[in-house]
């Protein structure tokens, strides 16, 4: 599975690549708001940062606008996929973009039959939104098992892309289900790395080691 990040902190896409774990990254316009920084020269940053696909999102309403929206974006990196809400417009969008050859992820994705048209708008990406259904009270993980079966049945081979994921048993479950990519917060992918034992155990040889002589 393919590990995103869900940010646009350079800092945290500079520390996850050094890891070498980073296969890519997803934006929104809440974390571009969240860094305060002119939004074309943090995207080219984050581009050259990045190796893989670097997501950023449309904000017009309509799908002229948001086709030429795109344009613009692109030019920003060579790795860039357009990011397109889940509505009538951005559908349209999406068949206009994708007839180009331009990825596109469909986001704010909440139930399978909307992931089923994202794909046959042409959508490259689906991005099922797990923790913001998880805190209405649905198993926002069952989506993702209906959108893997149903691209499945059909040989859809647009890549699901689990979000709004919260805790490290979100990434461990869409892993087993075989979602393509799990983006992420850096405190999760932070809290993936780390268990007890091993900090326990690494204490323990740090002890004996004191002990030993040259
Ligand atoms: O990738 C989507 C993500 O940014 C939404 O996450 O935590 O705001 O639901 P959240």
């Amino acid at each position: 599975m393919k590990i995103f990040l869900d940010t646009a902190n350079v800092a945290e896409l500079r520390e996850a690549k050094s890891r070498g774990s980073l296969d890519g990254v997803t934006t929104n316009p809440s974390l571009i708001a969240k860094e305060k920084r002119p939004f074309r020269e943090l995207a080219e940053e984050i581009c050259q940062i990045v190796d893989g696909p670097v997501n950023l999102e449309v904000n017009a309403p309509t799908a002229e606008g948001m086709v030429e929206e795109a344009g613009g974006l692109i030019t920003i990196g060579k790795n860039v996929v357009i990011k397109v809400p889940l509505t009538a417009e951005g559908l349209k969008a999406v068949k206009i973009l994708s007839g180009q050859n331009i990825r596109v992820n469909v986001t704010l994705c909440f139930n399978a039959t909307q992931a089923l048209f994202a794909a046959k708008a042409g959508a490259s990406f689906i991005s099922p939104f797990i923790g913001r259904l998880d805190d209405r009270g649905q198993e926002g993980m069952e989506v993702i098992e209906e959108i893997a079966t149903i691209y499945d049945n059909y040989d859809i081979d647009t890549e699901i892309l689990v979000a709004s994921i919260r805790s490290p048993m979100h990434v461990k479950d869409a892993a087993l289900i075989g979602a393509h990519i799990a983006t992420m917060p850096f405190n999760v992918y932070d809290r993936l790395l780390h268990h007890p034992l091993t900090d326990l155990g690494l204490e323990a040889f740090n002890q004996a080691w004191k002990t030993v002589s040259e």
